[in-house]
């Protein structure tokens, strides 16, 4: 018997520190790349070794990438023989997972939860907490309704909720639509998504914006990723499909049925695999039956990600949508509002072309809604990563939660912003 408590324990314990040392000795690196020649070099050797792309490294700006323990030596040494330059950013992404943990254990230990003035703002919530604040909302107040639209690889209903002071039945109302959490490990994206349900059900200061405006927000748009990320792996990006033998999961902002495989892998171990066909996945469906319900009326979309402090419209691949300048201009002001909200720290937004300015993507959610559900203003947000040594990229993803507030706050500025003017301004 004793014995045996014995050998549970141990099991216990070696999954817990299989768990924990999941990312030991990875390193991620600022690779700068100075011509069009090196960039190249730098391309194949990404798909070589798969590494994980946190940004791409352009003649313009440094990339951040991730490498696995292994892969370190001919990272290095492929990247000397090159002539490209690299640096070392996080010695050792483990130790940078678990300084994540303690601070979001503390964060919890001190944060308000849920009560009736909303959900706090300042620490994470889990996919089943997040689903009983919105079943408390709709529970509460007229104004929400909880809607389920499909189920999940691992049968977890993917949850939304619509706010509205006419029940969604005035049809002379804009719709916004703020979805987060398409990629699993962007975890920032969830407080700010949050902090939008709580300003407009729980503490309103803006009325206008409940009377004049319906409102669609999808906090976890991914939930079997986002479970696998905050449980057992912090990296992971796509859903958790099984969609072959080797390797697991889908990337949702490939899978939509818009230029469907031009700047995506068809690796199905890529971050950036995008699925069997396109729509495959449940969640793509999801999202897309979404826009197709509401289709005439949604005039803004946005997708919250991260990271790099940008307001992206498209199009994936490089082309324009016919009102970039007016998407261009709306997202000067947003980044104006967001950049002169709290000048303390890293506010040095910038707008532009998605593969302009981040990298070429096709499939994704935010051409889908422009080009086939005819949304006239769709932008991704990459939020800031408030890195500390002054550069906004510095660790990524992996964001301290004491900045959690300012991004919810700073980021609904420009959201009134942009939600006000598409009301007044019919497209
Ligand atoms: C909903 O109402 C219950 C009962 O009054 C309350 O305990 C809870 O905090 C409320 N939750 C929200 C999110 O409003
Ligand atoms: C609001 O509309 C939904 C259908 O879209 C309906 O199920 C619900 O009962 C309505 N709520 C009210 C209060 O009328
Ligand atoms: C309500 O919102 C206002 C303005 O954003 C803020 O100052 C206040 O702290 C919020 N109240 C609660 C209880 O969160
Ligand atoms: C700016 O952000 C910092 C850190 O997040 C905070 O301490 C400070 O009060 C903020 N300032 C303003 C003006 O919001």
């Amino acid at each position: 018997m004793a014995l045996c408590r014995i050998v549970f324990v141990l099991v216990l314990f070696g999954l817990v520190s299989a768990k924990l040392k999941q990312y030991d000795g990875f390193t991620l690196y600022e690779v700068v790349v100075e011509n069009t020649e090196q960039e190249m070099v730098f391309n194949k050797l990404e798909s070589e070794l798969n590494l994980d792309v946190w940004s791409r490294a352009t003649p313009e700006q440094s990339g951040r990438i991730l490498v696995s323990k292994s892969e370190k030596t001919e990272f290095e040494n492929e990247l000397s023989t090159a002539g490209i330059k690299h640096t070392i950013v996080v010695e050792n992404m483990e130790e940078l997972i678990e300084l994540e943990r303690k601070q979001l254990s503390e964060a919890d230990e001190m944060s308000a939860g849920i009560n009736m003035y909303g959900i706090a703002i300042d620490t994470m919530h889990t996919y089943d907490q997040v689903n009983s604040f919105l079943e408390q909302l709709a529970n509460n107040y007229t104004s929400v309704n909880l809607l389920s639209q499909g189920t999940t690889f691992e049968g977890r209903p993917i949850n939304y909720i619509r706010i509205s002071s006419s029940n969604f039945t005035d049809y002379n109302k804009p719709v916004v639509f703020i979805q987060s959490l398409i990629q699993a490990r962007e975890w920032i994206s969830l407080p700010v998504a949050l902090h939008a349900i709580n300003k407009l059900v729980t503490n309103i200061t803006d009325s206008d914006l409940v009377n004049t405006i319906d409102w669609i927000i999808l906090p976890i748009a991914n939930p079997d990723g986002y479970h696998y990320s905050s449980t057992i792996s912090r990296l992971w990006t796509k859903n958790r499909r099984a969609v072959g033998s080797e390797c697991v999961g889908v990337n949702i902002n490939r899978n939509f049925d818009i230029n469907f495989g031009a700047h995506s892998s068809s690796n199905i171990c890529s971050d950036n695999y995008h699925g069997p066909d396109t729509e495959s996945e449940i969640e793509t469906r999801s999202i897309r039956d979404i826009l197709i319900l509401h289709q005439g009326r949604i005039k803004l979309f946005l997708n919250l990600q991260s990271f790099g402090s940008h307001i992206l419209y498209g199009f994936g691949t490089g082309g324009l949508p016919g009102n970039a300048l007016i998407l261009n201009f709306l997202g000067v002001q947003m980044t104006s509002i967001i950049n002169a909200f709290n000048s303390s720290k890293d506010n040095d937004y910038t707008v532009g072309n998605i593969a302009a300015v981040v990298a070429a993507e096709s499939g994704n959610v935010m051409d889908y809604a422009t080009l086939v559900r005819n949304v006239p203003y769709s932008y991704t947000i990459k939020l800031p990563s408030y890195g500390n040594s002054g550069s906004v990229s510095d660790n990524g993803y992996i964001v301290d939660p004491s900045y959690f507030t300012q991004a919810a706050e700073e980021t609904w500025e420009a959201i009134k912003y942009c939600a006000r003017f598409v009301r007044d301004n019919p497209f």
